[in-house]
């Protein structure tokens, strides 16, 4: 289970594999503004300050590319590649 740091409220939360970060935040709380949940409007677009090697964008076929080694990515379908213990740090702000 990996651990996710909001920024900048600084909240700490657990983060599973199968799960979004958006759905992740909600649960617990933290309030990442969004329209869609399906990766349509970019308004739920957060930036990775650590750890975006860990995540990647599913948009259904569960591809792992990012092709331009973007920091930020659709936080309703950002998901965890892997089971890991990592940490990462993520600015919604
Ligand atoms: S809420 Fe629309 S892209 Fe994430």
């Amino acid at each position: 289970m990996a651990k996710v740091t909001f920024l900048p409220e600084n909240k700490t939360i657990d983060f599973n594999l199968g799960y979004t970060i958006l759905e992740a935040a909600l649960d617990n709380g933290i309030d990442i503004p969004s329209i869609c949940q399906m990766g349509l409007c970019s308004t739920c677009m957060v930036k990775i300050e650590k750890g975006q090697e860990y995540l990647f964008e599913n948009f259904g076929d569960n591809s792992f590319d990012n092709p331009n080694n973007s920091k930020s990515f659709l936080s309703c379908i950002c998901e965890l590649r892997e089971e890991t213990d990592t940490e990462i740090i993520i600015n919604i702000s």
